[in-house]
């Protein structure tokens, strides 16, 4: 490096005018207020449990269902009802419990992600919302008991910091029943416990449970030429039931919490027909920022696998692999 006097002249005359216009008293000034303002900042960008970063926003919701989740008129109903209900209740008697059932890829993952978004500016990347999966969370089967007070803890942790926390618990079907057990007292009516008040909480389930009668009942619709939209909330009821539950392929877990009543909505979600894939694809190029591709849509349609056999009537992975699938074709 070659530094030249004139250089070495120019950097001290810097040096000096800086350090003239810093003189002790400016300088203190300025850092006050820089302090201050670090602060504002700091508790601006800082996600706080108040009404700045936690807001419904039913409208939101009611779009995005409308113009990201597709083929699921009983869901959406549901649970634009539930969720406006409870968050609209200054004072519910207990925490809203949703559990959501249906086939691979039919949009219960999808579900979670936009009530979260339309009540926390953070979606869910919001530190009061926690999703647990048994294979990351809780895998190993003889830990059951340290775990259980582990998600004992959590639970009650987080609600202390925040009440309005809300916990998704996805695949609950490979939820040791246990795990299960030790959170239904915080899922009752409860004032308080320990003196906490899970109240204002929000937890969902997301499970096949009850997948498969919910498929056959809408492939009876279909085989009988009924439109998709005429399946009302009654017509899956015995798929939603205790009976379907009650074995040991949908796991035990449910028998407790239908027993004491402490779900308060079920919410079936259909198996997929060609037309919503078409839209899924449309959806995620959209999202992505490309120009939605009709064309490319159908490709992708066509290439997932379609059953039954002989009618090829519904998606086997529904939405699940578009993503990728697109990634393929664009
Ligand atoms: C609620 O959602 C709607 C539709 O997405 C949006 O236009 C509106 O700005 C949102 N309101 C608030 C307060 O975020
Ligand atoms: C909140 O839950 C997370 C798991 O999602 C856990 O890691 C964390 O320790 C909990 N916080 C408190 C204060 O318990």
């Amino acid at each position: 490096m070659n530094l030249t006097y004139r250089h070495l002249v120019l950097c001290v005359s810097v040096a000096g005018v800086l350090v003239n216009a810093f003189d002790p008293f400016t300088t203190t000034v300025f850092v006050g207020v820089g302090a201050a303002l670090g602060r504002t900042i700091y508790r601006y960008f800082q996600e706080s449990c108040n009404a700045e970063w936690i807001a419904f926003n039913a409208t939101g919701l009611h779009a995005d269902l409308e113009l990201k989740l597709f083929g699921q008129h009983i869901a959406s109903r549901i649970v634009l009802k539930a969720v406006s209900g409870f968050m609209s209740n200054n004072n519910p008697k207990k925490p809203l419990v949703l559990s959501l059932h249906g086939w691979t890829g039919t949009g219960k993952n999808l579900m979670s992600k936009l009530i979260a978004e339309n009540i926390y500016k953070e979606g869910m990347d919001s530190s009061f919302v926690h999703v647990f999966t048994s294979e990351l969370h809780f895998p190993h089967a003889q830990q059951i008991e340290t775990y259980k007070s582990e998600l004992q803890r959590w639970i009650k942790g987080n609600i202390t910091n925040c009440a309005q926390s809300m916990f998704i618990f996805d695949e609950m079907d490979k939820m040791h029943p246990g795990l299960i057990d030790s959170i239904k007292p915080y899922l009752d009516y409860y004032d308080k416990l320990d003196g906490v008040s899970y109240r204002k909480a929000i937890f969902i389930f997301l499970s096949n449970a009850g997948g498969i009668d919910i498929i056959e009942t809408a492939l009876e619709f279909w085989r009988d030429g009924r439109q998709r939209e005429e399946i009302q909330l009654k017509d899956l009821e015995t798929s939603l039931s205790l009976s379907v539950f009650n074995n040991k392929q949908s796991g035990l877990w449910h028998t407790s919490l239908i027993d004491k009543n402490l779900v308060d909505f079920f919410v079936p979600f259909l198996p997929l027909e060609y037309k919503h894939v078409v839209l899924c694809a449309m959806a995620e190029m959209k999202a992505k920022g490309t120009e939605p591709d009709q064309s490319v849509a159908d490709q992708v349609a066509k290439d997932l696998v379609y059953f039954p056999k002989t009618e090829r009537v519904f998606s086997v992975k529904g939405c699940k692999t578009v993503e990728s699938k697109l990634d393929y074709y664009t």
